[in-house]
């Protein structure tokens, strides 16, 4: 939605009224309450409202806290990246236990902020806030929080917004499940030039050291027309890249009342004007079709990258993970991948101790890491949760055991991913330039289509241009490079001054 058509809607909208049942026009109701709400708080107040959104995980979660972000732009808050804000809401990630303990640990430093002001309101949302337990933890060791909701209603925010400066006491809204996808909200985008896009939600998959399916639900798609409309109206903002999310990208639409498939989706989403660049994320490469190769081999525009999470290389421990696929199936798919697309980059994500590994599994797994040579991989140390089949099996393994395994992977992934990602040294490729560096502001920094970043001396105007960058140095996972047209000028200046 235009930002034109918003306040044309809000403008329709008569307060007097009760709230409309119909979504999203129920939102649109409390969000024109919110705004009210907030306009006369910064009036007494003197000054502007701010709101801080922080996102735990992955990127599904950064996704939903643009939505967050929309909500809350759109209610009259002024966002902001400094936690000391009037509203503070964590989007968080249960996928490890450490991600738990990383919220509860930021939690303790809010209840300081809160103290010192007391307009500040507190949120909580996401996956940890679905798990059994924890709603009791925050309900006893943390009751300043405001409000706590979870995965399935986040399309409830700002009802949800609206109940918080209406109610005192802490407000809790967890619903178990849905089958509901509620269309045309606000969206707040943290980049210009690129976005991600919800194409399913859920995941069917239960793999058996996974939380995901219990905190985020059975699997249900987007219409693909919802989803094109979503993508040129990015491409119309100016949007050149996207990235399509779901938990398992491979088995979108399966269940919609007309079938489609992932392959037929992208080839669509291709064709839309303006989007030079398409990625996914993620891959189960139990389903990952011949036909989606195929698609992908066809177009110049879906990125050379593809995340294809192997978790182990060890058959046995791969049929304990529910997995579905062998070691040998999973080098066949790499193979029918690099022969039809020769210069894609394979990232993948490893666990490490799922209970029963023994040594000669991770040996399993580092013979895979040698054979497919990674260009990236993420690796983990299996975290017990809760719920899972995993997590009530004999045979957990011994954290001195699991440690010694890590180290072992871990130094295989280095050494294959620097030999992979070198090869490239010295070619000229397109790089989507993202921001300006951090730690120098004469550099700017790009993406690859293979997702590899390089940086090169450039201002903050090429940021959202892709642009030709001969990687010049290595640096281990990164490149330093130069603008491929100054490379060329620089030639002629050296031959016009007469040097070599
Ligand atoms: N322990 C460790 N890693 C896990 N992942 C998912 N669940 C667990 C767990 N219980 C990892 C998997 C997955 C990635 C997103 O997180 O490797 O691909
Ligand atoms: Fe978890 Fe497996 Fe689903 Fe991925 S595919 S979210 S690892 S259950």
């Amino acid at each position: 939605m235009t930002a034109e058509n918003l306040e044309t809607l809000l403008a329709s909208i008569d307060l007097s009224q009760p709230a409309p049942q119909e979504e999203p026009l129920r939102q649109y109701y409390f969000l024109k309450k919110c705004r009210l709400h907030v306009q006369k708080e910064a009036e007494k107040l003197g000054r502007p409202l701010t709101a801080c959104v922080t996102t735990f995980g992955c990127q599904m979660n950064a996704r939903d806290s643009e939505k967050l972000s929309g909500i809350l732009e759109q209610a009259g808050y002024v966002l902001s990246d400094s936690e000391e804000a009037d509203f503070d809401i964590y989007n968080t990630c249960t996928v490890r236990d450490n991600a738990d303990q990383r919220v509860y640990g930021r939690l303790g430093r809010l209840n300081g902020l809160k103290k010192k002001n007391p307009h500040m309101k507190v949120a909580l949302c996401g996956c940890m806030m679905q798990e059994p337990g924890t709603i009791e933890k925050i309900r006893k060791s943390y009751r300043f929080v405001d409000l706590i909701f979870g995965t399935h209603n986040i399309f409830k925010f700002a009802e949800l917004l609206n109940a918080v400066f209406e109610q005192d006491g802490m407000i809790v809204d967890i619903w178990q499940g849905t089958d509901r996808i509620v269309e045309d909200l606000p969206v707040e985008r943290k980049y210009a030039f690129k976005s991600g896009i919800n194409i399913m939600f859920g995941c069917n998959n239960f793999c058996s050291y996974c939380i995901v399916p219990y905190v985020r639900g059975r699997e249900r798609s987007r219409d693909p027309k919802d989803i094109l409309r979503e993508i040129k109206q990015l491409a119309a903002d100016g949007v050149v890249e996207v990235m399509l999310l779901g938990q398992n990208v491979n088995s979108y639409g399966k269940n919609l009342e007309q079938p489609v498939t992932f392959a037929e989706l992208l080839s669509e989403v291709v064709k839309i004007e303006g989007i030079r660049r398409v990625r996914f994320m993620t891959s189960h490469p139990k389903d990952l079709s011949d036909d989606l190769i195929r698609v992908m081999a066809s177009s110049d525009k879906i990125c050379r990258h593809l995340h294809l999470p192997l978790q182990s290389g060890s058959t046995r421990i791969l049929r304990a993970m529910n997995r579905r696929y062998t070691k040998e199936q999973y080098l066949a798919l790499v193979d029918r991948i690099r022969n039809a697309i020769p210069d894609i980059a394979l990232t993948t994500d490893i666990i490490v101790g799922f209970p029963g590994e023994t040594p000669e599994d991770v040996d399993e797994t580092i013979d895979v890491i040698r054979r497919v040579g990674f260009d990236n991989a993420f690796t983990f140390i299996y975290s017990k949760r809760t719920g899972t089949p995993a997590a009530s099996m004999q045979n957990q393994v011994p954290e001195e055991l699991v440690r010694t395994g890590f180290d072992r992977v871990l130094k295989t992934v280095q050494e294959t991913a620097r030999q992979q990602v070198k090869r490239l040294s010295g070619r000229t490729m397109e790089a989507l330039v993202e921001e300006v560096n951090e730690h120098d502001a004469s550099l700017v920094t790009g993406r690859l289509s293979n997702n590899t970043l390089v940086h090169f001396p450039g201002d903050p105007s090429l940021i959202g241009q892709i642009v030709p960058v001969k990687l010049e140095e290595y640096k281990g996972f990164y490149f330093l490079g130069r603008r491929a047209e100054e490379t060329k000028q620089d030639a002629a200046a050296h031959r016009q001054s007469g040097e070599p």
